[in-house]
């Protein structure tokens, strides 16, 4: 499929072998930062935050820097013209005139995949509401690879909230793209899975295994993927109560695992893994996140470049 002009609205917009040249060329950009300083000089990528983020908008911002471009940011709501009441079509046609790419994140589905309607520059979802993050799957499919030498073979976990977390989900269909031994879907009742990401799973033939207790496959795993309970996504606040501290990873919980056990997590962590456990050598998130620059580098070049 490749990545030249494409936008991304779901990681299952990509092959393997197209992930395959995002690592390859995030590994190189790794290696010798400065060969790309010029990459991408004279571009201008624009990010329009409809809702917080640290991680996801700055490392855009980093990463577009870093390959020589520059970018705008629509910066808080209240003051741009949105405030005025100027709808989403009008305020992307204007970013789409300005600039070369379009980063836009929004808590309503499908805004993305709207935005990629109107705008001809390409647009990259940074997340849709519960539904996608594929830039986020790109990363933490990288970090595996990176951290364990590939994904193929591997015992995966993702744990948490798997019903309304986007990385979560985005993460568990990117996995279809590769061969894992198991994955393991760790969540509270509550907070299962949906039913379309079960169906793909079961079209795409995934050895997938569904558990509250992280205690029953703890010792199996070579990669433990956390994520917080998405507070701001329930729909009644009292479901929310029902789930809140249903789970934390603490010392003793990694008794029993693997010697090499990876812990990856999407961030922001919220108290569902216990401080101690960042001083572990099992702790990977922070590298993690900090990979989210030259993948995201990558990324911008093979979009603009090929
Ligand atoms: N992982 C992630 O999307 O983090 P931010 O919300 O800080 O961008």
């Amino acid at each position: 499929m490749g990545f030249k002009g494409r936008d991304v609205l779901s990681i299952l917009d990509f092959n393997r072998e197209d992930l395959e040249t995002l690592f390859k060329v995030a590994d190189d950009i790794k290696a010798n930062p400065f060969k790309y300083s010029e990459e991408l000089k004279g571009a201008v990528l624009a990010t329009a935050f409809f809702e917080p983020s640290t991680r996801t908008r700055l490392s855009f911002q980093t990463a577009i820097l870093r390959l020589g471009g520059s970018y705008i940011d629509l910066g808080e709501i209240e003051r741009s013209s949105i405030a005025k009441g100027e709808n989403i079509a009008d305020t992307v046609k204007m970013l789409d005139s300005y600039v070369d790419i379009i980063v836009i994140r929004h808590r309503i589905e499908g805004t993305a995949k709207f935005a990629a309607e109107i705008a001809e520059s390409p647009v990259i979802n940074a997340g849709d509401g519960r539904k996608h993050h594929p830039t986020q799957a790109m990363i933490d499919l990288y970090s595996i690879h990176t951290f364990k030498g590939g994904i193929d073979g591997l015992n995966v976990a993702v744990m948490g909230d798997l019903k309304y977390g986007r990385a979560a989900t985005s993460l568990i269909l990117g996995l279809t793209l590769f061969k894992p031994k198991a994955l393991y879907l760790i969540s509270p009742p509550e907070l299962r899975i949906r039913p379309e990401v079960m169906e793909y799973l079961k079209q795409a033939k995934v050895n997938f295994i569904e558990t509250s207790k992280l205690e029953d496959c703890i010792s199996e795993l070579d990669v433990l993927y956390v994520t917080r309970i998405q507070k701001e996504r329930f729909p009644d606040p009292a479901e929310y109560e029902k789930v809140r501290g249903s789970y934390r990873i603490t010392l003793e919980t990694l008794k029993e695992a693997k010697d090499d056990l990876i812990i990856l997590h999407p961030l922001p962590k919220v108290g569902e893994i216990d401080l101690k456990v960042d001083k572990t050598k099992h702790a990977k998130y922070f590298e993690q996140a900090a990979l989210g620059v030259p993948v995201r580098m990558a990324l911008l070049k093979l979009i603009t470049r090929g």
